[in-house]
């Protein structure tokens, strides 16, 4: 009996323990040893200990770095400028209205007689314009080609000056004359080298225009936009830029001064032709602006389409 009694107690022993049970107030506080989510006291108390030492190691290593990093650059003067840097000193063209819709990529493309389609493209111009609307301040000047003015001051874009391309005139969407706009890329410390005289690899349209303005109004980086291909180009030659066909020296260099904002040129399309797409080339003319057509590497110009219904 005692000997079968102690085999049944032995072959009890060898059965895997039932775990038991644990109910969810369990799992928070264990009364049976005082645990708290699985550990004790104690072992809360090493855990918190060690990782306040390691947070706080880890935030004086940041702060050595910072330093070493902050005791480096300037507040105002990014660290790598023109040559240096990886910007690099060659301003990028852009153009606006840029549908934030990727796959509509560089196609503006609306119907004049849908109004909802107009308001997409004049709503992403009101939002891109508003910006420009501040032209009073401490330090902003109405700036013009024979006057200096103090570095650290900023001068006005006025929005008055873009005549049809203004937002009170729509930006010429509704009357079938839409606008682009044009800006170049800041880069830090860059002062055009300007054209003051026509160049034979300039558009003679463009050619035209410096033999027409006077020397003093040519301190201008140029634009010109055209049909990027053959059949494009012979569809318009009725093209205005508003307030001038140039980005004005007068708005360089940028120095980060604050509020400061780029120089605009609004493009019209007084006669683009209905229902076929167009390929528009804009390039900027500056000595120091390097051109390239490329598709894979496009430098100093923009392309964007254009088919209005
Ligand atoms: C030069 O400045 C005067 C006023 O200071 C102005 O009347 C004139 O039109 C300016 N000339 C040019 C070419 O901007
Ligand atoms: C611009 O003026 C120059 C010199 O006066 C002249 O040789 C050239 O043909 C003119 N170009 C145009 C497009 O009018």
């Amino acid at each position: 009996m005692s000997k079968n009694s102690g085999k049944g107690d032995k072959y009890e022993n060898d059965l895997p323990q039932e775990t038991r049970k644990q109910t969810f107030s369990e799992m928070i506080y264990d009364p049976r040893d005082g645990s708290f989510f699985g550990r004790t006291g104690k072992s809360w108390g090493q855990l918190l200990i060690f990782y306040t030492i390691f947070y706080i190691i880890l935030a004086i290593l940041f702060a050595i770095c910072m330093q070493g990093l902050l005791a480096t650059v300037d507040d105002f003067k990014p660290k790598w400028q023109l040559e240096e840097s990886l910007i690099g000193t060659n301003p990028g063209l852009g153009f606006r209205p840029l549908s934030e819709q990727t796959e509509r990529g560089s196609v503006i493309e609306f119907d004049n007689k849908k109004p909802a389609e107009i308001n997409y493209w004049t709503g992403l111009l009101d939002d891109f314009l508003k910006d420009y609307k501040q032209t009073e301040g401490r330090n902003m000047k109405h700036c013009d080609y024979n006057q200096t003015h103090n570095p650290n001051d900023v001068c006005v874009v006025d929005e008055n000056q873009f005549g049809p391309c203004s937002s009170a005139n729509g930006y010429g969407y509704k009357v079938g004359k839409p606008c682009i706009f044009l800006k170049l890329n800041k880069i830090y410390g860059w002062v055009p080298k300007i054209y003051d005289a026509p160049t034979p690899n300039m558009p003679v349209e463009l050619q035209y225009h410096l033999n027409h303005t006077s020397v003093i109004q040519r301190q201008n980086i140029w634009v010109s936009c055209n049909g990027h291909y053959g059949k494009d180009k012979e569809q318009f030659q009725d093209i205005s830029y508003y307030p001038r066909q140039g980005f004005p020296t007068y708005y360089y260099p940028y120095l980060n001064q604050p509020g400061y904002l780029s120089p605009i040129v609004a493009v019209q399309f007084n006669n683009p032709p209905i229902g076929s797409m167009l390929d528009v080339e804009c390039r900027a003319w500056a000595k120091n602006i390097i051109y390239s057509g490329s598709i894979r590497d496009r430098m100093g110009s923009v392309t964007f389409q254009f088919l209005m219904d």
